[in-house]
């Protein structure tokens, strides 16, 4: 790759670096995010070169392109460590359907939910759902997001998973966005394994035995990941499928204790996952394993909310005791069809009664340790990788308050644009300060 101009961001009006140790960010670290102000930082070759005051960074460097923030916030790229981006049509008619009393797994049962998104999905060529998730990847990056993971388990077969795999690689080599591809297999049992019980084994056999070693064969896959969950797969079938990922060498991941606990939480301990995701339902021994481990606690609150559940992940818990936890969108067409994770951020502070500090972290630091990158990405300190987002606020605390708002105006992964980048033309919080009188 030949080498890139070097750039110098100036004129941020906050500088926020969350930089620290190149590891995940547990309990009371979650409140350290670096605000620096009057401080420019200089890219050279895709990475953080320096970072100090804007004058001594134009003479060291004095060829470099100029970005000028004009008084927006500056941060590390957002790592959306949970996404299942790669799909076919929407499923709007299941929100009324849960409106109207029907539950998540009820409408599972009877056919719909992750169902009809694998017929949709098998039906559909590569280049078709190719062409869909790349438009869906430009609107996470247009909120912030620089790194986005993304499961299979919309394809159920062999070759679907495989065609699941093949897009998200395409996405990789000519999306602008920093991407992470996991192998979930094991989403759901498709329906034709659903004839006799002695089919589910049959199932899984086949996960294990064909589809595994050929994800692995053709390298597609950094992690795998189980929808563990009763109804689903059980903790024991998850096991299974996880211990043999493991061995072929992936990455761990689980979908656990979302809705009910099940002991989701206490197997990724054990598994040494590097993330449990969801938990909502985690049970107090899950949390007191997650504390103490350095499994990351990913929580998914556009889930609970979009469910319409009252229940949410409970962070403030696992961060009193001591664990790091990771905000993600979830972004699929059943349970969470955001795109917007600043948004995400939101719920974190008013829902999950984190901080500010605490969501920030959750989504840059803590979302790139639950995809085993901490030391590359999620934090502007010298050395990482140049992946930044740039939103058009003066202070960093705006970011999840104006609710909805799509607030940036640029971001670039290792130097490169990622969303383009769009001047800096208004503020949302800028009246002049008044003395109140009275
Ligand atoms: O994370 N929980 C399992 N998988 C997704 C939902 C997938 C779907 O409904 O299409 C989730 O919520
Ligand atoms: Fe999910």
């Amino acid at each position: 790759m030949p080498d890139q101009r070097a750039l110098l961001f100036i004129n941020a009006s906050q500088l926020v670096t969350c930089a620290g140790p190149p590891r995940a960010r547990r309990g009371k670290e979650m409140a350290e995010i670096g605000i620096l102000k009057n401080s420019a930082v200089a890219v050279s070759d895709g990475r953080i070169a320096m970072i100090g005051a804007a004058s001594d960074l134009r003479n060291a460097y004095a060829d470099a392109e100029i970005v000028d923030c004009k008084g927006g916030v500056l941060t590390p790229g957002l790592v959306d460590s949970h996404t299942h981006a790669v799909f076919g049509k929407a499923r709007f008619e299941e929100h009324e359907q849960r409106a109207a009393g029907l539950d998540y797994m009820e409408i599972a049962n009877r056919g719909g939910g992750i169902h009809a998104s694998v017929r949709d999905f098998r039906a559909r060529p590569e280049d078709e759902l190719y062409a869909m998730a790349a438009d869906r990847l430009r609107e996470l990056a247009s909120y912030g997001t620089t790194t986005v993971e993304i499961k299979s388990g919309y394809g159920l077969t062999t070759d679907d998973e495989l065609k699941a795999l093949a897009v998200i690689g395409r996405l990789a080599e000519r999306q602008p966005l920093r991407t992470v591809a996991t192998w979930l297999g094991a989403h759901e049992i498709p329906h034709e394994y659903r004839t006799d019980s002695s089919q589910r084994e049959k199932f899984i056999d086949a996960l294990v035995d064909v589809q595994l070693p050929k994800v692995v064969e053709q390298g597609v896959a950094r992690f795998a990941d189980v929808f563990c969950e009763p109804g689903v797969f059980t903790v024991d079938e998850t096991r299974r499928i996880l211990e043999a990922a493991r061995r072929a060498g992936l990455g761990l991941k689980l979908h656990a204790d979302e809705l009910k606990p099940s002991g989701g939480a206490e197997l990724a301990v054990q598994l040494e996952a590097t993330s449990a995701d969801h938990l909502a339902a985690v049970s107090h021994q899950g949390m007191a394993a997650l504390a103490k481990s350095d499994t990351v606690a990913t929580l998914l609150p556009g889930t609970m909310l979009f469910l319409g559940k009252s229940k949410q992940g409970p962070a403030r818990e696992l961060i009193d005791q001591g664990a790091a936890v990771a905000l993600a969108t979830d972004f699929n067409p059943g349970t969470s069809p955001t795109v917007n994770f600043p948004l995400i951020m939101t719920l974190g502070v008013s829902q999950l009664r984190m901080s500010l500090a605490e969501a920030l972290i959750a989504t840059t630091v803590n979302g790139a340790a639950a995809l085993g990158l901490a030391g590359e990405i999620g934090q502007i300190a010298p050395g990482f990788s140049a992946d930044l987002a740039l939103f058009s606020i003066t202070d960093i605390r705006e970011l999840p308050y104006w609710y909805g708002a799509r607030l940036c105006v640029g971001s670039w992964k290792a130097g490169a644009p990622c969303h383009p980048y769009e001047s800096v033309t208004k503020f949302h919080a800028r009246p002049p300060e008044v003395v109140p009188t009275g």
